[in-house]
């Protein structure tokens, strides 16, 4: 049984007061990867819904992604980068294995006074980032704090292999997490991991353990490995489980939920934790039609689309959950507003 812990935040409220999100400009159709494997657009639609996703221009990384995210997010919180304190950056890898992409971010964003550190934990990076900033600014510690998905999966892609090929895209979403002046404020996380499913989703070489050498290159042991139906078990229990979890430690039904936020991996997944939760698909919001699986980048960019789309009002009750390599998993509840 994975192990998890849920509880409200407590100290003096936090909220999100900024968001942003970057998404690189070149469009990849299913048609186009069905020119150089064997699958199809029927196909990939079917199984996952996905029918484009982004690819960043050659020379690029997650670090321009970031700063791109980050730049509308301070734009948009009004908060001037000198009075972060603190920047956190998500990814299955980051721009380079050293140094960290949060401390390039902060350095060319001007946050003279901030911290810096990165988050590996793939697609559930975002909900830890916010977890921690969100703690830090409950106690005092500081006032406002930037956290990042920013994602450029295609670069950890063997785009020869059709499992993993289809599902990924790139791009970057951003927060400013500061203390609450409004109405808005987060109310409680539940997270958790379950490393004896770690296998289900890695990259075998270029750490520690196995690093990179010719061989492992000849190999593609650079590449994401995924056990697709694993993961897809994984992922239609435990995030419906955790966003349950976090609802009930909080004394709130699923009811009371005004947008539901899922992390983008595959259609079908969302719709079965969807139904498992017993909440509305009207108020569920998705976007991995256009963008595929975005990972740590995804809940960030979900919601700055839902803002611009006038889908999250003042007293909104916004519940987040992601899931991803670890295994790890998140979830976040909150009451929109700055
Ligand atoms: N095109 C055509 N056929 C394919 C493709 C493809 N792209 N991929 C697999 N197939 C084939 C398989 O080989 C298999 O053929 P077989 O029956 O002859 O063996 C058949 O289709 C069915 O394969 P399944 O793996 O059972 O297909 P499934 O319906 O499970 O869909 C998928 C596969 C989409 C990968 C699904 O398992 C899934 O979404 N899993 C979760 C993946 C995920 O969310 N990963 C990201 C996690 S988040 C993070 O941290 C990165």
């Amino acid at each position: 049984m994975p192990l998890s812990y849920t509880a409200p935040l407590n100290g003096r409220p936090v909220t999100i007061s900024g968001l942003g999100c970057y998404l690189p400009p070149r469009v990849v159709t299913n048609d186009e990867l069905a020119k150089t494997l064997d699958t199809s657009d029927q196909w990939i639609r079917k199984r996952t819904g996905i029918e484009t996703r982004r690819v960043l221009d050659p020379g690029e990384g997650s670090l321009e992604l970031a700063l791109r995210a980050a730049r509308a997010a301070l734009t948009d919180s009004g908060v001037p980068a000198s009075e972060i304190g603190m920047v956190i950056v998500g990814s299955i890898v980051q721009d380079r294995p050293m140094p960290a992409t949060s401390a390039l971010v902060a350095d060319q964003l001007g946050c003279t006074s901030a911290g810096a550190f990165d988050i590996g934990n793939a697609c559930s990076s975002f909900l830890y980032g916010l977890l921690c900033a969100a703690g830090a600014i409950a106690t005092g510690y500081y006032e406002h704090a930037l956290v990042i998905g920013s994602e450029a999966a295609s670069r950890l892609l063997d785009w020869q292999d059709r499992s993993t090929a289809i599902l990924f895209g790139d791009g970057a979403g951003a927060a400013v997490v500061s203390a609450a002046k409004g109405r808005g404020r987060i109310i409680g996380f539940d997270m958790g991991a379950d490393g004896s499913g770690g296998e289900f989703l890695h990259i075998p070489a270029g750490g520690t353990r196995t690093p990179a050498s010719r061989e492992t290159v000849a190999e593609g042991m650079h590449f994401i490995k995924m056990n697709g139906r694993e993961v897809y078990k994984f992922a239609t229990r435990v995030p419906a489980e955790s966003a349950a979890r976090l609802l009930e430690n909080c004394g709130r039904g699923v009811d009371e939920v005004d947008l539901f936020v899922p992390h983008q991996a595959n259609l079908r997944i969302i719709e079965a934790t969807t139904k498992k939760l017993g909440i509305d698909p009207a108020k569920v919001f998705t976007n991995v039609q256009r963008y595929g699986n975005t990972s740590a980048a995804s809940v960030p960019i979900c919601l700055t689309e839902a803002r611009d789309q006038g889908r999250l009002k003042e007293g909104d009750l916004v519940l987040m959950t992601a899931f991803g390599g670890g295994l790890s998993w998140g979830s976040c509840l909150m009451e929109w507003g700055r």
